[in-house]
């Protein structure tokens, strides 16, 4: 009898239910092993950053979770363990101890930093909080933001820049159909916000927005996208870089920037302005963000690998709220090595090592894996490289009889954790679609882990 059997099927705890914790449940269903796969996950819904990340006015990037649902029921070596946080209420050397192995797919939940005197005044924001903020996350839904000021500064030219910028850009009409929170929504519908700058500190060539994204500041009802056409002479490098045909995403994000430089502004009320080459130097301030001091930058190195560096050219730009949005970063775990400066558990093809060294029986796969980059989509391969690892090393795991869920469920209800199954979760997100429905929204978010588990009751 070996491990993976059907009288011995290799357990497994999947740690985090975003896409790469469902990407890894499916790989591993899709072996010739047999299995049985806790996913564990620290909120009560599932779904990671599909959920509490995506854009609201984006759906049909939604639709994700329907694979995720199929997968969930429609696999009986599938359990979700919703509500539970490993390294609180569970820890990483208990789940080793009651698993033939543990997969820590547990995403980037924190963001990076500028390191500029002032970063830390009132008004000034992550994107990470604004987002999960709109999203209805249940650790962001008591935030509050101060849309009171004409000006808002976004720094940073990624996709999660666009969908802040754009969200403070739409009006209520066209949010109020949407998932947003119903808290959002309020708020928003107070915002006196005129003037979104959205601030990169390399050039319109290097700018990380998609095409679809970019495109869609040219559609919006009350918000004219602006450039000025100046920022868009390029130098060499940048032209070759746009040269370059496997970069024609990039190509296509200049182009619309052209396009954006040649309209006249058709008088709506609010301006989106994409600005590029500079940096936040200061942000400043009596008690909360006045204004953010930028200098202007220029690029050097060659194409493709050019980096920014101040003129010394600096100037003001009074702004009563600015939001950081230059990239997530992972979390440590304890009893996990952790990357500190890559802000990820370091790994060689999914398998986590210390030291260069494999550590039995601990995997990773998604984001917290290869860093805060890539679409959904981009989990699943990378959890289908973790699970052909996982494969590979199965005949050399502790193949010794472990209780897994059983032992789970016992530590949990030790502790009084209030954890929940998939059908309970099912149960809570048709209350959310019904209480969508009553307001012509696609569902109503439960934005408390008492009020779901209340529902439940
Ligand atoms: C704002 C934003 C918008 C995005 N929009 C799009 C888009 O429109 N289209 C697109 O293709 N991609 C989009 N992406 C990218 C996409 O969301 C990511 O590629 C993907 O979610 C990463 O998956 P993941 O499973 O690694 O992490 P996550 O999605 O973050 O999932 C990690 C999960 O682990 C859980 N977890 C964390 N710690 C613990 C713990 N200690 N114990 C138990 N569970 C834990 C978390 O609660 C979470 O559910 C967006 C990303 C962001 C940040
Ligand atoms: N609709 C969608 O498909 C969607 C929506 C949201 C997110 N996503 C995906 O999720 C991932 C994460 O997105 P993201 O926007 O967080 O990250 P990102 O794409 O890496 O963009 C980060 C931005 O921050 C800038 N930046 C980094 N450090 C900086 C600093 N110190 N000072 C000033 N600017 C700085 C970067 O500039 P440099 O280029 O100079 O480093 C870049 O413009 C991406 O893969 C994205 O495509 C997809």
């Amino acid at each position: 009898m070996s491990l993976g059997d059907e009288q011995h099927p290799l357990r497994v705890a999947i740690v985090g239910a975003g896409p790469s914790g469902f990407y890894s449940s499916e790989a591993l269903i899709r072996s010739e092993l047999h299995v049985e796969i806790d996913l564990i996950e620290r909120l009560a819904a599932p779904y990671g950053l599909v959920r509490s990340g995506v854009a609201p006015d984006h759906p049909k990037l939604k639709q994700a979770i329907n694979v995720y649902d199929k997968i969930a029921s429609e696999n009986a070596e599938l359990n979700y363990i919703g509500n539970v946080t490993v390294g609180k209420d569970i820890t990483v050397d208990e789940l080793r101890d009651a698993y033939h192995a543990v997969i820590l797919t547990c995403g980037a939940e924190t963001d990076r930093r500028l390191g500029i005197p002032g970063e830390d005044l009132l008004g000034s924001y992550t994107a990470t909080e604004f987002v999960a903020w709109y999203n209805g996350h249940p650790d962001y839904r008591d935030r509050s933001f101060d849309l009171s000021h004409e000006t808002a500064v976004i720094i940073g030219q990624g996709n999660v820049a666009a969908d802040v910028s754009r969200i403070l850009s739409k009006t209520v009409d066209e949010l109020k159909t949407t998932d947003i929170s119903q808290h959002a929504l309020d708020l928003l519908a107070e915002s006196k916000i005129k003037n979104v700058y959205v601030i990169g500190r390399r050039g319109p060539a290097q700018a990380k927005f998609t095409s679809k994204e970019l495109k869609e500041f040219g559609e919006l009802a009350d918000c004219d996208p602006m450039v000025d056409p100046a920022e868009l002479i390029l130098n060499e490098a940048s032209q070759s870089e746009l040269a370059e045909k496997s970069n024609a995403g990039s190509k296509k994000i200049y182009d619309l920037f052209v396009g954006y430089s040649e309209r006249a502004p058709s008088g709506k009320s609010r301006k989106c302005y994409f600005q590029f080459l500079r940096s936040p130097v200061e942000l400043l301030g009596s008690g909360r963000v006045e204004k953010v001091i930028l200098e202007h930058n220029q690029l050097s190195g060659d194409a493709f690998k050019q980096s920014a560096r101040g003129t010394g050219e600096k100037y003001e730009l009074e702004t009563g709220i600015l939001f950081r949005s230059i990239g997530y970063r992972g979390v440590a775990m304890p009893g996990v090595p952790f990357h500190e400066s890559w802000g990820v558990f370091p790994n060689e093809s999914g398998r986590i090592t210390d030291n260069e060294s494999v550590v039995p029986q601990l995997y990773t796969a998604g984001w917290i894996k290869r860093g805060p980059s890539g679409i959904i989509g981009t989990n699943r391969a990378c959890a289908k490289e973790t699970i052909s690892s996982l494969i590979e090393d199965v005949n050399k795991l502790d193949s010794g009889n472990k209780q897994g869920r059983q032992k789970t469920y016992s530590i949990l209800d030790s502790r009084k954790v209030k954890y929940i199954n998939f059908q309970q979760w099912k149960t809570i997100d048709q209350v959310e679609v019904e209480r969508g429905e009553a307001k012509g929204k696609p569902r109503e978010k439960i934005t408390s882990i008492d009020e779901m588990l209340a529902v439940l009751s």
